[in-house]
């Protein structure tokens, strides 16, 4: 049996394609999210795929036991409490998987679970959920996850499930590569707009340049190796972006497709009232800059704007505005 632990919309993605695959997945979430799938598990993405599937449902730890690998697919500010809850359960070695962003959780999870074997994996893709019980993939990309035999029930059943997925033994350069990638989000957060209307817009892409620039110029000080996830390497990237529109849509075609609808995490994080993850995306270059004894001014406004957001700010800029409120 594969748990996940804090299904919302990648664990219900992700054990719902792993269900349609044949594996024995066991979902443990909050009740009115686990109440949705009394009926079946839809899941669907960008290139036609749809199944539903129906998935063993809980909303106590204690369904972890017995499992032969662990999802963990809360938010970064819930791993701790995650942690502490599985530690309660799980017995000696039992196999833990991160499946979240940000560059910190799996050693938040080691820290709780020394007896345990914990992973960190990676999602690349866009995941909404589209209706009561519905989550659809709206972008594509390789899950990662860091190269071990412990990964093997996780690896089996995503074969079978021919959801793609490679094993990786630079686990940190993937995850500070997403992390730059993601610092999107807050930006996509902060447009209100779709992914394809934002980046379709060249003042939001040059946002998104300069906070990239600093982000590579910080891990660069630091000696911290950053992964290539895309057809273009990461310090290309921030160029690629701040091109004009029209050349932009040229090339972004063949480096990334988005789903019209999709939107980043952190948008239905503000849309539904809930805290963010900043401070584990933008807050990491932030920290990461400090304790260089450097400034990283354009990740830290975009940390001070979100805040805002979250107490009920402003958070419909048009590019210009952003541009002008970051110093980008
Ligand atoms: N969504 C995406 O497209 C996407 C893509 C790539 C990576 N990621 C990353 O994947 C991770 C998960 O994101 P997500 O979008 O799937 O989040 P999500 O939709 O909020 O799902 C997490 C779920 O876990 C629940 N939860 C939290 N603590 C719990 C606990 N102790 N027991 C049971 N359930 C608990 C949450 O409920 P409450 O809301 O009540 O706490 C929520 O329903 C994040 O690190 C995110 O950055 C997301």
């Amino acid at each position: 049996m594969i748990a996940v632990f804090g299904a919302g919309s990648i664990g219900c993605w992700v054990g719902g394609r792993l269900a349609a695959g044949g594996a024995d997945v066991t979902l443990i979430g909050r009740a009115r999210v686990m109440d949705e799938l009394r009926d079946g598990l839809r899941v669907t993405d960008l290139d036609g795929f749809d199944a539903k599937v129906k998935v063993a449902t809980a909303t106590t730890p204690d369904a972890a036991m017995g499992a032969a690998i662990v999802i963990v697919t809360v938010k970064s500010a819930g791993t701790a409490e995650v942690a502490a809850a599985l530690d309660a359960v799980l017995p000696e070695n039992a196999v833990v998987l991160s499946l979240q962003n940000g560059v910190r959780n799996a050693d938040v999870l080691r820290a709780a679970l020394p007896a345990q074997k914990v992973l960190a994996g990676m999602v690349p893709f866009n995941v909404v959920r589209r209706g009561p019980g519905e989550y659809h993939r709206g972008s594509a990309g390789t899950l990662m996850i860091e190269a071990s035999p412990d990964a093997e029930p996780f690896v089996t059943a995503a074969r079978a499930a021919t959801l793609p997925v490679e094993s990786r033994g630079d686990m940190a350069a993937v995850q500070w590569a997403k992390l730059v990638l993601n610092l999107n989000n807050a930006i996509n957060a902060l447009s209100g707009q779709p992914l394809a209307i934002e980046l379709a817009q060249r003042d939001y892409r040059r946002c998104l340049a300069a906070a990239q620039r600093e982000a590579l110029g910080v891990l660069s000080a630091a000696n911290t190796p950053i992964a290539r996830l895309t057809a273009i390497p990461p310090r290309w990237m921030p160029r690629l972006l701040a091109v004009p529109d029209r050349l932009f849509r040229r090339l972004a075609a063949r480096v990334v497709a988005i789903d019209p609808h999709a939107r980043s995490s952190m948008w239905d994080d503000l849309e539904a009232r809930r805290p963010t993850e900043i401070d584990y995306i933008q807050g990491e270059v932030v920290a990461l800059a400090e304790k260089l004894g450097r400034d990283a001014p354009v990740n830290r406004a975009l940390v001070g704007l979100i805040r805002a957001a979250e107490a009920g700010g402003r958070r419909n800029y048009s590019a210009a505005e952003l541009r002008a409120a970051i110093g980008a």
